[in-house]
């Protein structure tokens, strides 16, 4: 750094064109590209859209459909996976995981993002990272944060209280950087609290770099920095796309007339500078991925994120002699992945009818219209309909307005249904749609929400039983749109965002209000059926047995939750803590264990600004959904010291929980009292239940002089010392 002149500094701090970073001195340049589950290399011109062309590529599920795999181990290989395709692609920096939490169905980009839940998002996109980066790529988890709509992504502010924004919306970037250090992570868009993302001290330096150790490079997402010199001050590094150049003689400006630490360039030269030796040194020579490979391996990730949502009468798997009406255009043009930057240029497209007709006896198409569809319907002895999103009902760059599926849909599944009673839905959606007219429908659904180019195969293999169905929903189908927590606040109204919802977002909130919903978050069946016995809890590992009791080999995914119902804080009853899976043949058992971390049994105090885990007896339900609960245990815990100084703003109650200042402000408020206090143990229940909440300070000034203040706050320095 020391040899770089502060022109050559600040120039390292933005690129040199769309994708690409500038060669300054020795430092070599490097190329980025989306993601996240496909690389997208430009090689004509270029965009931040997905409008123009690019390289063939696997087509992985979104994280829509990957996080329904509820499989870090999965997830790991596809990272790997398209880290091999990164470095035969010569991309250095691969943009993505996209970690943010799906808080509204409405999101036009929740298909690019893994769950409502911050520990599931967290731990799939640790193991991303982790894969990716195992070949020598960098990751750039995104978008930090808060950005959890399109609607006036580039301007808004998202109006977040400090626990909720820790609980909910940073929590997964935390895990993320603790677990997998991402060698980058890019700032979002929008405001968080009225100031951008790129701009803001607090989170990108106070929180991201001191608080959680972060050591990579901070880059903008492409067009956030509105402010370069107030960027760099605040601790982004590197600004994307280039602006070529305005913004580099910007920075140097700021430096020589004393605007700007030259410190802080420094910083983001150094950090980019060891971004580009690491990612070129780890770069192999571009060798060819191994497309059939990746391709086989996208099907085994889709067929995992397959999640059957009904099977009534076990009308599923279907038999290889059924003959089978597949209905719907969605069977011959598959729906497998979202618009907007994320979009990938796939290597091939399984077609879900001719995957299907390789399985089955005989078939027959009608792409959906009611005649047609009706007739052949009636002919066979299975209906197959494909329902979906097409891809201009969500993208990146907008929200929907609503969560319905096309009306002609509907009539379509009722007529269909109405000549044959043995009809399997399947779904394609990149965003929750609303599915209690489906579920009052059809007997058997399956759920891809986006599986990528393998999408045609998976479903053909999960419909006839190659694959025993085992994803479970990221995310919790609402009976209405109106029941959403966030229902209320989105997208917001004059550039602002009220997260009014707080920390009650998804499950959280439908299970603390006992809001009936179609499908529970962590729901999805199997063709076996498994049962849950003897829990044991020791610490924070559960241990338990789990046994197939159906009649084929099959994969649960076990979920463990925690609530505390003592909890002083408003909490929802129950939130994930951990999971995994087991797979079992038929009459076959195994133990399954979860150890959890203590810190995702804590709350951000905000009057501490830190976590906390309170003490009491926690409730540990382990299920196979968030309401489908099959044992429960206790489990005490001892809490962390909170220790919230004494002030005369400190109420009666707060200071007479205090075993130093409790007794002496009693003895202090006795004295002053014309008839004592009544009780002679100090202040009697009813009585103490009324003046509990009262600050110190306003009965000092009640009492007309009667009380010393001088020696009441004496007496408070004392007990606070004291702790
Ligand atoms: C998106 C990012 C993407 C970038 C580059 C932006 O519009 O929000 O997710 O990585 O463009 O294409």
């Amino acid at each position: 750094m020391i040899a770089l002149t502060l022109e050559e500094k600040a120039a390292l701090g933005s690129g040199a064109d769309f994708w690409t970073t500038k060669a300054v001195g020795d430092v070599p340049a490097i190329v980025m590209t989306d993601g996240p589950h496909g690389v997208r290399k430009q090689l004509g011109s270029p965009d931040h859209l997905g409008i123009a062309g690019s390289i063939p590529a696997t087509c992985f599920p979104p994280a829509a459909g990957l996080s329904q795999t509820w499989d870090p181990a999965l997830v790991e290989r596809i990272g790997a996976a398209l880290g091999d395709e990164c470095r035969a692609a010569g991309v250095h920096v691969l943009l993505g995981p996209g970690v943010n939490i799906k808080r509204d169905p409405r999101c036009g980009r929740n298909f690019e993002y893994f769950s409502e839940d911050p520990l599931l998002t967290g731990i799939l996109g640790a193991a991303w990272v982790m894969g990716l980066q195992s070949r020598g790529v960098g990751a750039s988890v995104k978008h930090f944060a808060a950005n959890n709509a399109e609607t006036d992504r580039m301007r808004s502010s998202s109006d977040v209280d400090p626990r909720t924004l820790r609980e909910i919306y940073l929590r997964a970037f935390e895990r993320i950087v603790a677990d997998a250090a991402p060698w980058t992570v890019m700032c979002s868009y929008n405001r968080i609290n009225g100031i951008h993302a790129a701009q803001d001290v607090w989170l990108v330096t106070t929180v991201l770099r001191e608080q959680w150790g972060f050591d990579g490079v901070v880059v903008s997402d492409w067009g956030a920095v509105t402010d370069r010199v107030a960027s760099v001050a605040a601790g982004l590094d590197l600004e994307m796309p280039p602006s070529g150049g305005a913004t580099d003689a910007e920075v140097v400006a700021a430096v020589r007339d004393g605007r700007l630490d030259e410190a802080a360039v420094d910083r983001a030269a150094r950090n980019v500078a060891r971004l580009a030796a690491k990612a070129t040194e780890s770069a192999s020579p571009a060798v060819a991925f191994d497309v059939d490979a990746h391709h086989a391996l996208a099907r085994e990730a889709a067929g995992r994120a397959v999640v059957l949502l009904k099977n009534d009468g076990d009308l599923l798997p279907l038999r290889p002699d059924d003959s089978i009406a597949v209905i719907g255009e969605f069977a011959q043009s598959p729906r497998y992945q979202g618009g907007g930057s994320s979009h990938v240029n796939p290597t091939r497209v399984d077609i879900p009818l001719s995957e299907i007709g390789a399985l089955a006896g005989s078939v027959s198409y009608s792409h959906g219209s009611t005649a047609d569809a009706v007739e052949a319907a009636l002919a066979a002895d299975v209906a197959v309909v494909f329902l979906g999103l097409a891809a201009s009902d969500e993208s990146e760059g907008y929200d929907r307005d609503h969560i319905e599926l096309p009306a002609t849909q509907l009539e379509l599944l009722e007529a269909v249904v109405a000549v044959q009673p043995r009809t399997v839905v399947v779904l394609a959606h990149g965003g929750v749609v609303r599915l209690a007219p489906v579920a009052a429908l059809a007997p058997a659904i399956l759920d891809g929400a986006l599986l990528g180019q393998a999408a045609g195969g998976a479903i053909a293999d999960v419909l006839f039983g190659v694959v025993n169905p085992s994803g479970r929903l990221a995310e919790t189908v609402p009976a209405r749109l109106e029941d959403c927590p966030s229902y209320l606040n989105f997208p917001g109204e004059h550039g602002h965002v009220l997260y009014g919802e707080r920390v009650f977002v998804g499950y959280r909130a439908y299970d603390a209000r006992g809001l009936d919903v179609t499908y529970p978050f962590g729901h999805g069946l199997s063709y076996t059926e498994f049962a849950y016995t003897d829990l044991e809890l020791s610490g924070i590992t559960v241990r338990l047995t789990v046994t197939n009791t159906g009649t084929r080999r099959g994969r649960e995914v076990v979920q463990v939750y925690a609530g505390l119902p003592t909890s002083t804080v408003a909490r929802p009853p129950r939130w994930l803590v951990g999971f995994a899976d087991i797979t079992l043949d038929a009459g076959e058992s195994g133990t399954v264990e979860i150890e959890f971390r203590r810190g995702d049994l804590a709350y951000w105090d905000a009057r501490l600004d830190r976590w906390v885990v309170e003490g009491g007896d926690y409730v540990i339900s382990v299920g196979a959904s968030s309401r489908d609960v099959r044992l429960t245990g206790t489990l005490a815990v001892d809490g962390d010291d909170v220790r919230v100084p004494l002030t005369l703003e400190s109420t009666l109650g707060e200071i007479l929980a205090d075993p130093v200042a409790g007794p002496r402000v009693v003895a202090a408020l006795s004295s002053a009292a014309p008839s004592g206090l009544p009780d002679s143990g100090g202040l009697g229940t009813d009585i103490m239940r009324m003046v509990a909440d009262i600050p110190l300070g306003r009965v000092v000034a009640f009492s007309g002089g009667r009380i010393d203040r001088a020696h009441l706050e004496q007496v408070l320095a004392e007990a606070n010392a004291a702790r």
